[in-house]
């Protein structure tokens, strides 16, 4: 019999097929089984990658022994309960982004991997790619210096996704629109670049102005765009914009700046006194990445860079822009 670990995948649109690929491609791995309420797209998903076991109900799914990590492609409101289930079940978890649809649901999944003592790690894909993981070397390595100042966007002039029975703008099923859809991978990476300083408050402003733009029968009660102010503990602050949806050009951008440099990504380009630097590193995918520092750490039983803990800190974060727009005033984080 194989030792490779045995993944399996609940929730199969994109996402979900991605850390399919993942696995697959992965030496130490293989999927043994995958799980959605659409049979008809489950059984054609195992039919082309030759995966042995289909299920419907995951709760079926998480008696199987044979399994040893559970990826999780799961509309938002099922992040947390799914990975809950999972947990308990003996299993490690990848879960997707955003960790779940508030802080209380992430410190409910912290606390079942602790007690269960297994791996909880999220899909936060921005920070596996080689720009992204080369910057991060050169904070770590002091080459940028103190870094006192990140600025991240993620704007879209059109791009509201519904999803599978319309859950993306439904604020109970997904827990928020473009900021905690789009605007999660802004913050989490220019954070996370800026080396996970502990934040401390939040200025915050969010709209909804576009819900003529999504069919007449579809409940839309979420944001589509949001703009907002992180100060954090070491003095350092973060500006974020995301949108799904702006009369504006749409656009990416994650930069940080340093007392010795700066540094943006996607191209990785070093800003030193009056020299740009553009440093030359490997294109890796992404999705590919993350499922590999998964099952490493699974295996070495190290704690991943996208921890349980991290994704309770991601969530106060956007909780607190969220509650800075309600309040029109800031917030102060814990
Ligand atoms: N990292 C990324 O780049 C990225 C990209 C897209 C989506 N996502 C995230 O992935 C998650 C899924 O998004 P999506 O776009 O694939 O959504 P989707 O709606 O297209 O797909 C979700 C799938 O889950 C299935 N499903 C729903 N409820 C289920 C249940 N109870 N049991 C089994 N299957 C069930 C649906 O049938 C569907 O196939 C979301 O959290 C989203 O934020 C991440």
């Amino acid at each position: 019999m194989s030792n490779k670990l045995k993944a399996a995948i609940i929730g199969l649109g994109w996402a979900g097929c991605e850390h399919l690929k993942g696995y697959v491609e992965n030496p130490q791995s293989e999927v043994f089984a995958v799980c959605d309420m659409d049979e008809d797209r489950a059984r054609q998903i195992a039919k082309e990658n030759n995966i042995p076991h289909v299920f419907t109900d995951h709760q079926k799914m998480l008696e199987q022994s044979e399994i040893d990590v559970i990826s999780i492609g799961l509309p938002n409101f099922l992040h947390a309960p799914v990975t809950i289930d999972a947990l308990n079940a003996g299993k490690h978890v990848l879960c997707e982004k955003p960790p779940a649809r508030n802080s209380e649901e992430a410190i409910a999944m912290a606390e079942a991997a602790e007690k269960n003592d297994k791996t909880l790690m999220y899909a936060l894909v921005l920070r596996f790619s080689a720009d992204a993981q080369a910057l991060r070397k050169m904070v770590d390595d002091g080459e940028l210096g103190q870094i006192y100042f990140g600025r991240a966007g993620y704007v879209r002039r059109r791009g509201i996704p519904i999803g599978a029975g319309a859950w993306f703008v439904d604020k109970s099923r997904s827990g928020g629109g473009g900021l905690i859809d789009i605007g999660v991978h802004a913050l989490d990476r220019c954070w996370w670049l800026m080396g996970s300083p502990k934040p401390i408050s939040v200025l915050g402003a969010t709209f909804s102005h576009f819900k003529h733009l999504v069919p007449k029968d579809v409940k839309y009660d979420v944001d589509d765009s949001a703009f907002a102010q992180i100060r954090f503990e070491n003095g350092a602050t973060l500006m974020l914009e995301a949108t799904w949806a702006l009369n504006l050009p749409g656009g990416g951008y994650t930069q940080i700046a340093g007392t010795l440099a700066g540094g943006k990504i996607d191209p990785l380009t070093i800003y030193k006194d009056d020299q740009d630097i553009i440093p030359e590193v490997e294109d890796v995918n992404g999705y590919r990445a993350e499922v590999d520092h998964f099952i490493d750490c699974v295996i070495s039983g190290e704690t991943p860079i996208a921890s349980a803990e991290q994704g309770i800190t991601l969530m106060k974060m956007l909780d607190a822009i969220y509650k800075s727009s309600d309040k029109m005033g800031e917030i102060r984080i814990n």
